[in-house]
């Protein structure tokens, strides 16, 4: 269906210095960009601009109960930056102790920092709440553009609601074509899943979304244990924590998580016995027992390698035109940890 959001020429541009200053511009003005990052692609908006900011909620189809995460300049990686920009309220001593060990050891880098929210920060960024997300990416491209931009950027992943996070500048092509000015093209981004969510609003911290800083890697920093999720709702809050659905990054096709190749195997067999035709996402490892699944998309072998190939094999497989798309999940902790959470509620 037409209609005027998606009546825009969309033009994806390699990401060299005279796109980025445009890119800067662009936001500078109100527009919209789509940037990588090391973790995704995000789609950027001026974060001090709540016109801007209802546009990136529009064009991803993204519900206002959701909060946007702000990107800052490396050069504003500290609590007292963010104060002063108005962005982040007065902090208690623990709580500025806590953010300045782990943007000492994380930042630049895939670490988002959940703080109570300044004056300056509109509540439309935050969904309302009293708390505010902020992030220093470490990818050059995000760096140039946050610096030239001289603003601070809010900046979701740059998918339609609901779907996988793109990981190349294509991604974002196939799902805001039309609908936004310029894609900043980077290449395909490192990381491949999105940034650790630490919540320092909470005693103790947690960590709200896993990502390939671990949680052993924050316990350690902050000479505590640090539990996954969220704590009970705190008593502002009608609904469960934004951005925390269980079904969030969902292929178009159902996902079937199992234990080991030779479930995967049964369930493909199975399957096929019903007339379905299954792909499978498959570890290296996986390949020769798995030959048979077609189609197949290989994730490499290391969690490393898994989470920078998972959101493009998702998208790959749901493309082929399959019944169901068969995985077996990483075990373990740090990036298999936040490998198996997307894996979990892309299958819910
Ligand atoms: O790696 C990333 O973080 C990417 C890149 C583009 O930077 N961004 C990203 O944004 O994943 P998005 O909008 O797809 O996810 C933001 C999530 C929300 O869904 C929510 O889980 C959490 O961050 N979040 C944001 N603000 C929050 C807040 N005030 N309290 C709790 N969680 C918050
Ligand atoms: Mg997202």
């Amino acid at each position: 269906m037409l209609n005027a959001t998606n009546a825009i020429s969309t033009r994806l541009v390699a990401a060299d210095a005279a796109a980025i200053r445009e890119a800067a511009q662009l936001i500078r003005a109100g527009e919209l960009v789509a940037f990588p990052t090391e973790t995704v692609y995000g789609l950027g908006a001026s974060a001090l601009d709540p016109q801007a900011l209802a546009r990136v909620f529009q064009v991803k189809q993204r519900p206002l109960n959701d909060p946007l995460i702000v990107h800052l300049c490396a050069d504003a990686r500290s609590p007292q930056a963010w104060q002063a920009l108005g962005l982040v309220d007065a902090l208690s001593e623990l709580q500025t102790r806590r953010a300045v060990a782990l943007l000492d050891r994380f930042a630049p880098g895939p670490l988002t920092l959940v703080l109570p929210r300044g004056a300056r920060a509109p509540a439309l960024l935050s969904a309302g709440l009293d708390t505010v997300a902020l992030r220093v990416p470490s990818h050059p491209v995000a760096q140039a553009l946050l610096c030239e931009a001289g603003v601070p950027i809010a900046a979701p992943s740059a998918n339609r609601f609901g779907h996988v996070s793109p990981t190349t500048a294509q991604h974002v092509l196939e799902d805001l074509g039309g609908r936004i000015h310029l894609i900043l093209d980077g290449g395909p981004t490192p990381i491949g899943v999105e940034s650790t969510v630490v919540d320092l609003c909470s005693e103790p911290p947690r960590v709200l979304r896993p990502g390939s800083i671990s949680r052993e890697q924050i316990a350690q920093v902050l000479g505590t244990p640090i539990q996954l999720g969220h704590a009970k709702l705190r008593e502002s809050e009608a609904a469960p924590a934004p951005g925390m659905l269980a079904r969030h990054y969902a292929p178009r096709v159902p996902l079937i998580l199992c234990s080991d190749t030779d479930e995967l195997l049964l369930q493909h067999a199975q399957l096929r016995a019903q007339g379905k035709r299954a792909g499978a996402l498959l570890r290296d490892s996986q390949r020769h027992a798995c030959a048979h699944v077609q189609p197949h998309y290989l994730l490499g072998e290391t969690p490393e390698q898994i989470a920078q190939r998972l959101y493009a094999g998702l998208r790959a497989l749901e493309s082929a035109d399959v019944d169901a798309i068969l995985v077996c999940p990483p075990a373990g902790s740090g990036l298999a940890e936040a490998i198996a959470d997307r894996l979990r509620r892309a299958a819910s």
